[in-house]
C-alpha cells in the first residue's frame, strides 16, 4: 500500500512553514551545527508556578477522568468572569467552548460554518494555519493584503470591497502574529461600521496575543454593540500565560456557535484535557495589571523588540514597521530579491530563509507562508544575547549578497 491512499484533504494541505523551519533548525542542531532559533511562536518563559502548582493539586486531586465535552463548568464560568474584568464583555458559561488551543477552537468554528464555497475574508499578513483551516473546511480563504506601509493593517474600505454574497465570515486577529501590530480603538469601530452593514457575516476575533501589547490595554472588536452579536472571540492561556504546551483554548460567542461546537467536538476529541483545564482555571483567575510574572515577561518583550528593530534597522535594505504587540518583527527583505552570493540566487522569501539557515545558522520564516513573500518573521522570543548574535550573522550574510 502507498500514499495513494491518503486523501485529497490531507493531499491538499501545506505543512505549518512555522512547524517546518523549528523542525529544520532542530535537525541542523542534532548534527552539531550552532543555529539561533528564531522561528519560534511560543514565550522562552516558563509557566507561571501557582499555574503549575494548580496542575499538580489536579493530579493529587484525582481531576484525571473524563471531563465535560465544554469544558469544566468551573472553568467556563471563570473565562466569563475574565471576559467582563479585562474586555468589559458579557458572556454566559453556555457561551463559551474550551477546546486544546485556541488553534482547535479556532477550526471547530469553522468546521461548524463553512459550506463548500462559503468565504471567508483574511487580511494578509495571516498566521499561517487561517487558510489552511478554511481549506480544510470547505471554505474559501478570501486574502485581502495589509502592506507595511499601513502598518500591514486592513482598511475598511479593503475589507468592504471583499465582501460578495458568498462571505460567510472575516477572521480578524489583533495583536497580530505574524506583523505584531495592534489595531486601534478607532481602526477597529471602522471595521465593525462596516459590518454593522452585513449582519449575516460572523466575525471571528483571533485575540491570543491579548496580553502581550506594549502601549495599551486590549481592545476587543466583540466591545462595539453594533456587531457584538455575532463577534466569536477566540482566546487561551497559550501566549500571555507562557502556557503553549498545555494546549488550552476557548471560545466565547453566539450560543447557536458554542452549541455546535461542542456538538463537533462531542464527536470528535471530546473535553480537552483535565489537568490543564484545571492549570488554566488558575491562568484565567490571573489578573493581569498585578501578574508580576506577566509583567516581566512583557518589559522582557519590549526590551528585545527595541533592540531587535535597532539591530536590522542597521542592515541595508530592510525595512521595519514598529510592533505594538506579539514578539515577531516582520521585515520586509525584498531589496535582496535577484541578488545572489555567486551561487545561490535569492528569488523570494523561501530562499532567502533558506541562506539565512544555510549560511548565517538563523532561522527564521519565510513571509509566502504568512501571505507577504516580500517578508520574513522573526521571532525574539529569545534572549538579548542571542538575538544580538543572530542579527550579526545575518548581517554578516546579506552583505555577501549582491
Ligand atoms: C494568531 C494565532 N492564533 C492562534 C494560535 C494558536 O494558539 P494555541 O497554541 O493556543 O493553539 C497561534 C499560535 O501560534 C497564533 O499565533
Amino acid at each position: 500500500m502507498d500514499k495513494n491512499i491518503l486523501s485529497d484533504r490531507i493531499l491538499n494541505l501545506t505543512e505549518s512553514a512555522t512547524l517546518e523551519m523549528t523542525r529544520l533548525s532542530r535537525e541542523f542542531k542534532a548534527n552539531g551545527i550552532d543555529v539561533i532559533t528564531l522561528s519560534i511562536g511560543e514565550p522562552d518563559f516558563d509557566t507561571p508556578q501557582h499555574i503549575k502548582d494548580a496542575g499538580k493539586i489536579a493530579i493529587d486531586n484525582n481531576i484525571t477522568h473524563y471531563p465535560p465535552v465544554p469544558g469544566f463548568l468551573e472553568l467556563r464560568e471563570a473565562i466569563a468572569q475574565k471576559l467582563k474584568r479585562d474586555n468589559g464583555l458579557d458572556f454566559n458559561a453556555s457561551q463559551i467552548v474550551v477546546s486544546t488551543g485556541a488553534k482547535h477552537s479556532l477550526i471547530n468554528v469553522f468546521m461548524c460554518i463553512l459550506n463548500q464555497g462559503d468565504e471567508v475574508i483574511i487580511p494578509a499578513p495571516y498566521w499561517v494555519s487561517y487558510p489552511e483551516m478554511v481549506n480544510l473546511s470547505g471554505g474559501t480563504p478570501v486574502i485581502i493584503d495589509a502592506g507595511i506601509e499601513n502598518d500591514f493593517k486592513v482598511t475598511p474600505e479593503k475589507v468592504e470591497a471583499a465582501i460578495t454574497p458568498k462571505t460567510k465570515a472575516f477572521l480578524f486577529n489583533s495583536p497580530g502574529n505574524p506583523t505584531g501590530s495592534v489595531y486601534s480603538r478607532s481602526e477597529l469601530e471602522a471595521l465593525a461600521d462596516v459590518f454593522a452593514k452585513y449582519p449575516d457575516i460572523l466575525i471571528v476575533a483571533d485575540e491570543i496575543y491579548e496580553y502581550i501589547n506594549f502601549e495599551g490595554k486590549h481592545e476587543s472588536l466583540a466591545s462595539f454593540k453594533k456587531i457584538q452579536d455575532r463577534v466569536v472571540v477566540v482566546n487561551g492561556v497559550s501566549k500571555g500565560m507562557a502556557m503553549t504546551g498545555w494546549r488550552i483554548g476557548y471560545i466565547a460567542g453566539p450560543q447557536f456557535i458554542a452549541t455546535a461546537c461542542i456538538k463537533l467536538q462531542g464527536q470528535y476529541t471530546s473535553g480537552t484535557g483535565t489537568i490543564s483545564q484545571m492549570a488554566a482555571l488558575e491562568a484565567v483567575k490571573t489578573i493581569p495589571e498585578t501578574s508580576t510574572d506577566l509583567k516581566n515577561m512583557l518589559s522582557a518583550f519590549r526590551e528585545r523588540r527595541d533592540l531587535l528593530i535597532d539591530l536590522v534597522n542597521d542592515i541595508p535594505g530592510m525595512k521595519t514597521n514598529v510592533p505594538v504587540g506579539a514578539f515577531y518583527l516582520f521585515p520586509d527583505v525584498s531589496y535582496y530579491y535577484g541578488k545572489s552570493d555567486g551561487n545561490t540566487i535569492i528569488n523570494n522569501s523561501n530562499d532567502l530563509s533558506m541562506y539565512l539557515l544555510n549560511y548565517a545558522h538563523v532561522a527564521v520564516v519565510p513571509g509566502e507562508a504568512f501571505g507577504s513573500p516580500e517578508c520574513i518573521r522573526i521571532s525574539y522570543a529569545t534572549s538579548k544575547e542571542l538575538i544580538t548574535e543572530a542579527v550579526k550573522r545575518i548581517k554578516l550574510a546579506l552583505e555577501k549578497l549582491s
